[in-house]
């Protein structure tokens, strides 16, 4: 039987309908919430100042306008695809009905990279600004991977803090989505709140100094490689700050808990990259115009958005304190959300015969997928507990930009494939618009560091191993044929 084999249409429209299934809880400003508290996190308030420090410089603000357009071309495709397909799953859904079972594994198994790894990665980033408002008394091997050591030579053990979060969300999660969504509510309305007062604070502040040379000079020690310096220096810049954008996408797993998929996922997916897009452009023009780009390669490297608060706008330390605890909880609702969008992804696969049923059990009083919750919570803890958060995110972002490529490569296909079906919200131009998409992602994707190129296929590797020793044979769609 073909590899091929596609899921269709009709019988996944069933399954969004099941009684038994998640219960149909979220409206389009839940929804929007729910975009934003997964969008701005540690992409604004730790990797910006990396992107900066790393390749593009001053010019970090083009790097996200760059990131940004390649995912709103991406959200275009999402949202074509969330308002027809509304059922759990996101990207996999799509691409099980559009290119086939394989592709759709394929997909399914990059997002674990996505959805899994981004809670890890800004787990570790909440250990970070965690250690910074307690003054660094937590000792540094207690707080970093062992693949990492101090300036003074202490290694890393167990990053705890990290550990400790991320158990404190599973146990949300656990609970209720309704809850959940109400607690990501009010963390993103203080996550806004702070980035806007940084922006009104902070300008005040802006040294135009800092912004000179606006690009990162070629003979600049350290960076050497294309994507270091100059205009390939604002591509790997964008790579880097893409991170801050992952999680638009995350609304669309959530499609089978909305009460009007058709008309509010659209909102939502496009909704809340619109407001953060223009929330990331000013607040990295003014990151970059309060600290020069140079000091985010050393001292200002950890807590970076604390750091230079506390060095260069004097009289305002207790914004460093508010803004430390309120990205504390901005990083829960990324974490809360990311974990939440891949136990949804499980589901899907899971009710698909891809992956054990256990992944899919439903707790009889909360109705969330409650096993899977917890299995999810041992394998992202030992990343977040071992792996240094760099390598963590860049693998997410690899995995993303994959999905993101596959997600507009599925939209035209199906365009070609399917014309008839009804699409309550198109993407406009294709295929103009998804051609762009997967230009731009792709591109993005070759900036990142080749370690995490060789690392993505190494798990894509063995992605395929466990699709032909276990999920081939197990495959609902193929026993009912
Ligand atoms: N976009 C999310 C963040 O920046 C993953 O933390």
């Amino acid at each position: 039987m073909s590899l091929f084999i596609k899921k269709p249409l009709a019988q996944l429209m069933q399954t969004g309908d099941s009684e038994k299934g998640l219960k149909r809880t979220l409206g389009a400003g839940n929804l929007i919430a729910l975009g934003i508290g997964a969008i701005i996190g540690a992409g604004l308030f730790v990797r910006t100042a990396a992107a900066a420090g790393e390749a593009a410089g001053p010019a970090v603000v083009i790097s996200f306008i760059v990131a940004a357009v390649g995912c709103a071309f991406a959200g275009l495709c999402y949202a074509e695809f969330a308002s027809m397909i509304p059922v759990a799953g996101s990207a996999y859904t799509y691409a099980y009905v559009t290119m086939g079972e394989f592709i759709a594994w394929i997909i399914g198994w990059a997002l674990v990279l996505e959805y899994a790894l981004a809670a890890a990665t800004v787990s570790i980033a909440w250990s970070e600004y965690l250690n910074n408002l307690l003054g660094g008394t937590i000792p540094y091997q207690w707080c970093h991977s062992p693949m990492e050591q101090s300036v003074d030579g202490v290694s890393g053990i167990i990053n705890l803090p990290a550990l400790l979060i991320l158990l404190i969300l599973t146990l949300i999660l656990i609970k209720g989505t309704k809850e959940s969504a109400m607690v990501n509510a009010i963390i993103v309305f203080v996550k806004v709140s702070i980035v806007l007062i940084f922006i009104a604070l902070g300008w005040q502040f802006i040294n135009p100094d800092n912004y000179t040379p606006f690009l990162i000079p070629e003979n600049a020690p350290g960076h050497e490689a294309f994507n270091r310096h100059g205009w390939g220096g604002v591509l790997g810049g964008s790579a880097i700050v893409f991170f801050a954008f992952i999680g638009f996408d995350a609304v669309s797993t959530a499609a089978q808990e909305a009460k009007n998929p058709k008309r509010d996922m659209p909102i939502g997916i496009l909704g809340s990259l619109i407001v953060c897009t223009l929330l990331y452009i000013l607040f990295s023009r003014v990151l970059t115009g309060i600290a020069n780009w140079e000091e985010f390669k050393t001292v200002g490297k950890e807590a970076s958005v604390a750091y230079a608060i506390q060095h260069y706008m004097p009289g305002y330390g207790w914004l460093a304190t508010l803004i430390s605890v309120a990205i504390l909880a901005g990083f829960s609702s990324v974490i809360l959300v990311m974990l939440m969008g891949q136990s949804r992804v499980f589901y899907s696969m899971a009710n698909d015969g891809l992956i054990p049923k256990v992944f899919a059990e439903v707790h009889p009083k909360f109705r969330t997928p409650y096993k899977s919750n917890m299995i999810l919570f041992v394998f992202v803890g030992l990343f977040a507990a071992f792996v240094p958060g760099k390598v963590a995110g860049d693998l997410t972002s690899i995995g993303t930009l994959f999905a993101f490529v596959m997600v507009c490569a599925g939209v035209w296909v199906m365009r070609r494939k399917n014309p008839e079906a009804v699409r309550p919200f198109t993407t406009p131009l294709v295929p103009l618009v998804p051609i762009l998409g997967i230009l731009i992602c792709s591109a993005m994707i070759f900036s990142l560091p080749q370690e995490t190129l060789l690392a993505a296929g190494g798990w894509m590797i063995l992605g395929l191993v466990i699709y032909f020793s276990y999920s081939r044979g197990n495959s609902n769609l193929r026993k009912l044929q």
